[in-house]
C-alpha cells in the first residue's frame, strides 16, 4: 500500500504572463492532479503580474487574478514563492532581490539576471528559508542545472559544451537543410515563441553567452560573468559558407564552449563547423544539447527542447515543486547553495586553440596564391586544405577568384595576425569569413 502524501497548499506569485508565463499557468492547471499525486502539493497561483492588466488576453483563464501592481505580490506574506518570467534585467532583478529579502523563494527563467547578478541574488536570499532556482534559464526544458549542482556534484568538471540557443539553431537548421533565407527563418522562430523579446540577443550570441556563463560558473565553481565570455553571433554565416562546409563534410552550429584547463577557464560562444558525423550536428531546430565531461563520470549529454512555452514551463514548474517541497520542510535547501568558491582566471581568446576555415576573394592572376599562403606561413599557420570556387570553378568571369583555406590547429592570436597580413595584400579584395572548426 502506498503511503498517503502530506497535503499542502502553496501560494505562488507569478511575474509575467507571456510565452513562458502562460505555459506555466496551463501546465499548473492541466497537470495539477499528477503534481498532487506525486507530491501532495496544491500549487495555487495567487496573483499574476503583467505590464498592462487591462489588455484582453485571449486564451488566459478568466478567473486568473491579474495585477499590474507588484506590491500585491511582494507585500503579501501568504505568497511564499515568486516565479519570475518577465525577462529583461530591470525591474526583474529588483523584484527578485526584494522577494528574496522578504524570505520568498524565487524561481526564475531569466538568464540575463542570473548570469550578471547571481552573486547578488544569492546574497539577498541568504536569509530565512528563501532559495533561488533557475533551471529554465539554461536549455529550456532540459534538466541540466540541477544535475550539475546535485547529481554530478562529486565530480571535477572539465568541460561544458553545446547548443544552448533554440532560435539560432532553428535558423541555422532552416538555412542548412532547406536553403531558407536567414530573415524568413528568424521571423518563424519569433512566431514560434523561441526568440527573446529583442532577437539581437539570440542572433548575436548574447543569450548563449549568458547561458554559458551560468553553466561554466556551476561546472568550474568560479563565477563567470557574460562580459568574460567571448561572443560572436550567426549574422555573418552565409549560405555560401554552409555549402563549403558541406563539401568538407561539416555542419555549422552556434556552439557554447566552456573548459577548464590547468586551473583556467575558457568560455566562448561562436559559430563553428563540426563534422557532420558529430552528435551535435544532428541536433536540429529548436533542440538544445549540452555535453559535459567530468571526473569520474566521463561524458554526459543532455538533449531536449531549449525554448518554447511547454518545455520552459516544464523546467519552471519542476523548480516550483522543489521550492514548494523545500518550503514545506524548512531547512532542506536542496541544491540551493552557491558553489562559486574559487576565483579562476578566464583566458584571453587570443590564447584559445582551434582549426580555422577562411574564405576570401582575390584577383585571379598568377602569383596571388603564393602571396596568400606566405601570409599563413609567416605566422606559423599550417594549411590543411584548400578549395577554389564554390562549384570547383577556379575563377569567376569578372577576374576574381574565391578561395577557401582550412588550417591545422593554431592559436586564435596567430589567426588574427594572418587575417591582418591578408588584408595588406593588394590582390586580396576581401577576407569574407573566418569560422572556427571544432573536431
Ligand atoms: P514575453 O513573452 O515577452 O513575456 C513577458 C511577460 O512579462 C509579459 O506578460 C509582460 O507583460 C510581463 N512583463 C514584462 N515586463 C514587465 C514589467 N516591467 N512589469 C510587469 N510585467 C512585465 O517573455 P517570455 O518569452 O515568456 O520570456 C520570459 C523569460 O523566460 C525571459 O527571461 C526569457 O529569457 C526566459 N525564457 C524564455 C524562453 C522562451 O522560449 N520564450 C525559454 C527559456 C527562458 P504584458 O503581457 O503586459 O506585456
Ligand atoms: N531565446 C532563447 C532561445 C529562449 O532561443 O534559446 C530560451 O532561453
Amino acid at each position: 500500500m502506498t503511503k498517503k502524501k502530506e497535503q499542502s497548499t502553496m501560494r505562488i506569485g507569478l511575474l509575467g504572463l507571456g510565452t513562458v508565463g502562460t505555459g506555466v499557468v496551463k501546465l499548473l492547471r492541466e497537470n495539477s492532479d499528477i503534481i498532487n499525486m506525486k507530491t501532495g502539493l496544491n500549487l495555487e497561483i495567487a496573483k499574476v503580474l503583467v505590464r498592462d492588466a487591462k489588455r484582453p488576453r485571449p486564451g488566459v483563464p478568466e478567473d486568473l487574478p491579474i495585477t499590474d501592481d507588484v506590491r500585491e505580490i511582494l507585500a503579501d506574506p501568504s505568497i511564499k514563492i515568486v516565479v519570475e518570467v518577465m525577462g529583461g534585467v530591470e525591474p526583474a532583478r529588483a523584484y527578485m532581490i526584494d522577494a528574496l529579502k522578504a524570505g520568498k523563494t524565487v524561481v526564475t527563467a531569466n538568464k540575463d539576471v542570473v548570469s550578471q547578478y547571481g552573486k547578488d541574488l544569492y546574497a539577498a536570499g541568504d536569509v530565512g528559508d528563501a532559495e533561488l532556482y533557475f533551471e529554465a534559464s539554461v536549455g529550456g526544458g532540459i534538466p541540466v542545472i540541477r544535475p550539475l549542482k546535485e547529481s554530478m556534484s562529486a565530480n571535477r568538471m572539465q568541460k561544458v559544451m553545446g547548443i544552448v540557443n533554440g532560435t539560432t539553431n532553428y535558423i541555422l537548421t532552416q538555412m542548412s537543410q532547406f536553403g531558407r533565407p536567414y530573415e524568413e527563418a528568424l521571423r518563424e522562430a519569433q512566431a514560434l515563441g523561441f526568440a527573446e523579446a529583442d532577437p539581437t540577443n539570440d542572433v548575436q550570441g548574447y543569450d548563449a553567452g549568458r547561458k554559458l556563463a551560468i553553466l561554466a560558473s556551476i561546472a568550474f565553481m568560479s563565477r563567470v560573468t557574460p562580459d568574460q565570455v567571448f561572443t560572436e553571433g550567426i549574422t555573418r554565416v552565409t549560405p555560401k559558407d554552409i555549402e563549403y562546409g558541406r563539401r568538407f563534410g561539416w555542419t555549422i552550429k552556434l556552439l557554447a564552449i566552456g573548459k577548464e584547463v590547468d586551473g583556467q577557464i575558457e568560455a566562448r560562444v561562436h559559430p563553428a563547423f563540426v563534422p557532420s558525423s558529430h552528435p551535435l550536428a544532428s541536433v536540429h531546430g529548436s533542440l538544445n544539447a549540452i555535453f559535459t565531461e567530468g571526473d569520474p563520470v566521463g561524458e554526459t549529454m543532455f538533449l531536449g527542447r531549449g525554448a518554447g512555452a511547454g518545455p520552459t514551463a516544464s523546467a519552471v514548474v519542476g523548480d516550483l515543486i522543489s521550492a514548494a517541497l523545500s518550503k514545506r520542510t524548512p531547512g532542506r535547501r536542496a541544491g540551493d547553495a552557491c558553489t562559486c568558491l574559487f576565483e579562476k582566471k578566464v583566458v584571453d581568446m587570443g590564447q584559445v586553440s582551434a582549426k580555422y576555415y577562411l574564405r576570401l576573394t582575390s584577383e585571379d592572376k598568377p602569383g596571388v596564391l603564393a602571396h596568400i599562403t606566405m601570409a599563413f606561413g609567416a605566422e606559423g599557420v599550417s594549411i590543411a586544405q584548400m578549395v577554389q570556387g564554390t562549384g570547383g570553378d577556379v575563377a569567376t568571369d569578372d577576374g576574381k577568384g574565391e578561395l577557401v583555406l582550412v588550417t591545422h590547429t593554431v592559436k586564435e592570436a596567430q589567426m588574427q595576425r594572418v587575417v591582418k597580413r591578408l588584408n595588406g595584400i593588394p590582390e586580396v579584395l576581401s577576407v569574407d569569413n573566418v569560422i572556427r572548426v571544432e573536431a
